[in-house]
């Protein structure tokens, strides 16, 4: 990672593991049939060296079916005192199986896995006394996204000059100063 944005992904890293940072929670946007959604998601966890960043999900919910579809995908944070808006955009995995998820949802308190107990999908009409599924079986409702970044783009907001600078993976991360 280039020096330069490194400072920026470490940001990120702070906000996926310090408690009621601003930027623990950005705007996830992709695409469902050319038609823009976008929803709030936590940031769970963060690589640097790889530039990923980790968001836990239903693998029921609609997000899930539009990054299997088209996986490019744009997540945006915000830091208001510091103005400070990063803008992470690349290519999404969903992750089902396998070690990192078994981990994942074992970092999982009762009360962060009862999210993933409703049998019901998120999204579908909540049915009156909607039964609720075993802790057990609610672990196959639970999906990690990874975002694999290809461009961080990040905005300063300063009482002078606002400042714009735009990293790409494949021009090794080297900061690219933009008209903001
Ligand atoms: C502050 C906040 C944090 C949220 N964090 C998550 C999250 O980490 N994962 C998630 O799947 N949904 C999270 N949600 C709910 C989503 O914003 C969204 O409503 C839900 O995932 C359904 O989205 P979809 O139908 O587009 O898939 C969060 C919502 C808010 C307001």
């Amino acid at each position: 990672m280039n020096p330069a944005g490194a400072a920026y992904w470490r940001q990120l890293v702070r906000a996926a593991t310090e408690r009621g940072h601003p930027m623990r929670v950005g705007a996830l946007a992709t695409l469902q049939d050319d038609q823009p959604q976008v929803r709030m998601v936590v940031l769970r966890s963060v690589d640097i060296d790889l530039a990923v960043l980790c968001a836990y999900t239903d693998r029921r919910s609609d997000k899930v079916a539009a990054l299997q579809r088209a996986a490019q995908a744009e997540w945006m944070f915000y830091d208001a005192e510091a103005g400070l808006q990063l803008r992470v955009a690349g290519t999404a995995k969903v992750h089902l199986q396998g070690d990192a998820v078994d981990a994942a949802w074992a970092g999982l308190h009762a009360g962060q896995r009862r999210e993933y107990q409703m049998a019901t999908a998120p999204g579908t009409p909540l049915e009156q006394g909607a039964e609720s599924v075993s802790e057990a079986a609610a672990r196959q409702h639970f999906a990690v996204l990874s975002l694999h970044a290809d461009r961080l783009d990040v905005l300063e907001l300063e009482r002078q000059q606002h400042r714009r600078t735009r990293f790409c993976r494949h021009s090794q991360w080297a900061p690219e100063a933009l008209t903001p």
